[in-house]
């Protein structure tokens, strides 16, 4: 039987949500699944979404918002996205929060997930380091409040939950 093949698409202005969508893509292959990472403007320009079974989607937050190029990914193509299983991700929070309980998704994410009917959501922590870009970023980082707070064991425990669903809705258990 063929595996469930899966695009994860992210909107990062920093590059950290860009690491955790490659994270993601890794251990859905490690847990038999086939994966495409793309930038969510990338993954915009498709023209259509038949190749996929599922999505993941992501965004890193910005004053409780979803990154432009990932709400334009989820508008762009919320016809097929609604027929599609999809799973949503934000990254944010610069502190333990998201390790310590669920954090319930940002106006922006819970926009998304209810335009595209998503099967969930989760928020990983987040990630401002001295290479961030904008004024308010590096004001951040200054005051010794940035930091890498993303959990890689978080985050694998999600996927392969996802995952785990998805092998169980292609194999009709
Ligand atoms: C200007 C600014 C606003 C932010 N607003 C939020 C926010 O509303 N909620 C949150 O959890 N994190 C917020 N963060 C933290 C970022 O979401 C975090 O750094 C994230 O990992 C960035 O993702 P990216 O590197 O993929 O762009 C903010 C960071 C900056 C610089």
């Amino acid at each position: 039987m063929t595996p469930p093949h899966v695009l994860v698409a992210h909107g990062s202005k920093n590059g950290s949500t860009a690491e955790i969508a490659e994270w993601i893509g890794q251990d859905l292959r490690e847990s038999g699944l086939t994966a495409d990472v793309l930038p969510a403007a990338e993954a915009a320009s498709l023209d259509r979404l038949d190749a996929y079974d599922a999505v993941l989607l992501g965004s890193g937050l910005y004053a409780g918002r979803w990154v432009r190029e990932a709400t334009r990914f989820a508008r762009r193509h919320r016809h097929a996205l609604a027929r599609l299983p999809v799973w949503l991700f934000s990254s944010g929070p610069l502190d333990s929060s998201a390790e310590e309980r669920d954090i319930p998704p940002a106006p922006g994410a819970a926009r998304v997930a209810a335009l595209l009917d998503a099967r969930g959501h989760t928020t990983f922590g987040g990630r401002l380091g001295e290479d961030a870009r904008g004024f308010i970023a590096r004001q951040i980082v200054k005051q010794g409040k940035g930091g890498d707070f993303r959990d890689r064991e978080h985050i694998r425990r999600w996927t392969r939950s996802v995952a785990a669903e998805l092998t169980r809705a292609t194999q009709g258990i």
